[in-house]
């Protein structure tokens, strides 16, 4: 939450600030700021509540000299409402030549504030960082050392937060802090830059290194300097991002959420590449780092919202192919409740940013008790795989829109990924089998770009439920999940009631909210699934529509009898009945996207979310 950038260099300060937080946006709109320092004009700042277009007007009506140091920053609100005021960056000291601008929460600010107001300090706003303004700003007010009034004042803080800093008596040099916040820096040629992540800055550089916890950068136009917050020097590790500027943009689409359902076929095909031979055997390199697995006897998958639903399929390939008792937690459940866990847990965290607070909680809380610590992730360098010890990285790209669609295909993609391997490294399953399945596997990019190919009535869905009051999903076996996620994806971006429900759980309440025209989606098994879940499902449609529910049906290509039932259908090509689970998703999407956008909704960026949530 929050999106900070920095830059210092031979170039405009202003064009790296905005372009940086136009990529950045994604992590918070509710107001945005930038300070620059020109050495003969001094400290200049303009901040506006509302997103980053309202600054750039501001800028334009009122602007400011460009200058070659700068900060600037997106905010999502936790104290203080989206006002001007509350916007970032916050000045400090009684002739306001410090800036700073924050990404977090400070913990102890009531009490800090409470010290900063008795010694007369004046406030103007009611946010938790001015507190660190005023802080800095009268310890170098007293030493004349910005560096160790910098440092001194990080220590005091308690919470999460990534600092940055700049005074009007030191326009050459960029303070920054972190802990529990992302930080990462980016490398120039004779200019850095500093990111929330690396497309703060991907159009410049491409060279990275992540900023460690409790890790304090001085970064100046030639030359960067870390430390902890102890004072000792530290090495960082550098490494090549691996995507271009022109992923994180649009390309054409209307939206990015189009662009990134569009990107789903690339997404899959990416992160199966190099880990999924022809033959149909898988080879993670990743688990070279976990000697133990062998030993392992359960595990627990662990993620939010979105990452959590991937979780739930997966969990149902491990355990069908690997027979390792697996189960999901939301994150900030696990760590608040006492949960069983030994040397003998794997746990698996799934996070596309990789910096979700409550998913890294828990892995710390994890780790603690001895467990091994296997994260899926997204975004490279993030914290959570710096803490794991192995990372499965998705390779799906910069995902922009705040509503996840290309990284939870390839979240469950990597799910099967660690399924087979688990299921041949424990020999579950006779070799020749899970060959097969890697097989079908394989087949899943062309399958997502079909149904891709073929959406069109989904849209058209979508526009004619632009009034619908309430959508109800159902699902069934990986189903399940798929219809939770269609219904999450109905929820953020159309801000209607959406629910979604195992169909074998109606008969015990929820199918009391059935009435005469209810839209119920329903996700219907393969007919080659086990158990006869398929004509489970269909009995329970044939319940459904008998109460007056409109039912859409989405299916396996070839499936009959569901048309027979359902008020229409939307096929999606037949693959091994586990393996197809993400195919009836991309409908969902774009129904979704359909139904906000046919509202006049913003699907990028619905309202009071943010893509990365980096507090608890
Ligand atoms: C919903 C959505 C969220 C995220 C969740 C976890 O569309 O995007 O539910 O899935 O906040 O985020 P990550 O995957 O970054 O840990």
């Amino acid at each position: 939450m929050c999106g900070i950038v920095g830059y210092v260099g031979p170039g405009s300060s202003l064009d790296v600030l905005i372009s940086g937080l136009r990529r950045l946006e994604y992590r918070g709109y509710d107001s945005a700021g930038v300070s620059v320092i020109d050495p003969e004009v001094g400290l200049q700042t303009r901040k506006r509540a509302g997103k980053l277009s309202v600054l750039v007007e501001e800028l334009e009506k009122n602007p400011i000299k460009d200058a070659h140091i700068g900060i600037g920053h997106t905010r999502w609100a936790t104290h203080g409402a989206p006002t001007d005021g509350n916007a970032h960056p916050h000045l400090g000291g009684s002739h306001q030549k410090l800036s700073l601008i924050h990404n977090g929460i400070i913990e102890n600010f009531s009490e800090l504030k409470s010290e900063l107001l008795s010694l007369g300090v004046k406030f103007s706003s009611e946010t938790d960082t001015e507190v660190a303004a005023h802080l800095i700003a009268r310890e170098y007010d007293a030493s004349g050392d910005l560096s160790s009034a910098f440092r001194s004042v990080v220590n005091r803080l308690h919470g999460a937060f990534t600092l940055l800093c700049i005074h009007e008596d030191h326009p050459g040099v960029i303070y920054a802090a972190r802990r529990n916040a992302p930080l990462v820096i980016g490398f120039g040629e004779h200019e850095n830059f500093l990111g929330s992540d690396v497309a703060a800055f991907v159009e410049h550089t491409k060279r990275a290194a992540s900023v460690g916890q409790d890790q304090i950068v001085e970064l100046r136009a030639d030359s960067v300097k870390v430390i902890d917050f102890a004072g000792n020097p530290v090495e960082v590790d550098e490494f090549t991002v691996s995507w271009d500027a022109s992923a994180a943009s649009k390309g054409g689409w209307s939206s990015f959420m189009a662009k990134e359902i569009a990107d789903q076929p690339q997404a899959v095909a990416d992160t199966l590449m190099g880990r999924l031979s022809s033959d149909g055997s898988v080879k993670l390199s990743e688990f070279a780092g976990l000697d133990t697995l062998k030993d392992v006897n359960r595990i627990i998958i662990t993620a939010c919202g979105t990452a959590a639903y991937a979780g739930e399929v997966a969990k149902y390939a491990i355990e069908k192919w690997a027979k390792l008792p697996t189960t999901v937690e939301l994150a900030h459940e696990l760590r608040y409740r006492d949960p069983v866990i030994d040397d003998k847990t794997l746990v698996v965290a799934i996070s596309q940013s990789g910096e979700t607070m409550d998913t890294l909680m828990a892995i710390r809380y994890a780790k603690e008790r001895g467990a091994k610590v296997l994260s899926i992730c997204n975004t490279q360098g993030a914290t959570l795989a710096r803490e794991s010890d192995a990372t499965i990285y998705t390779h799906a790209g910069p995902e922009v829109a705040v509503a996840s669609t290309k990284a939870f295909t390839a979240q469950i993609t990597a799910g099967y990924l660690v399924a087979l391997s688990l299921a041949a490294l424990r020999q579950s399953m006779p070799q020749p089998e899970l060959n097969e399945l890697g097989k079908e596997l394989l087949k899943l990019p062309r399958a997502v770009k079909e149904v891709l190919e073929s959406v069109d009535r989904m849209r058209e869905l979508g526009k004619e439920l632009a009034n619908a009051k309430s959508v109800l999903f159902l699902g069934r076996n990986t189903g399940f999940p798929i219809a939770m996620e269609g219904a999450l994806k109905l929820k953020e971006l159309a801000y209607i009631h959406a629910e979604g429900f195992a169909a074998g759980e109606l008969k015990h309440g929820p199918i009391a909210l059935i009435e005469e025209g209810q839209p119920v989606i329903v996700v219907v098994p393969s007919q080659s699934a086990p158990d006869a879940i398929h004509s489970k499902v269909i009995s329970n449609i044939q319940e459904i529509k008998a109460r007056g529910a409109r039912v859409i049906a989405i299916a396996e290509r070839g499936d009959d009898e569901v048309a027979k039932f359902a008020h229409e259908v939307f096929y999606v090509p037949a693959l091994q009945p586990m393996i197809s689970a993400p195919l009836s998703v991309i409908p969902l999407q774009v129904f979704a996207l359909e139904l906000s956008s046919a509202k006049g909704l913003d699907v990028d960026q619905p309202r009071n979310l943010a893509k990365s949530v980096t507090v608890e």
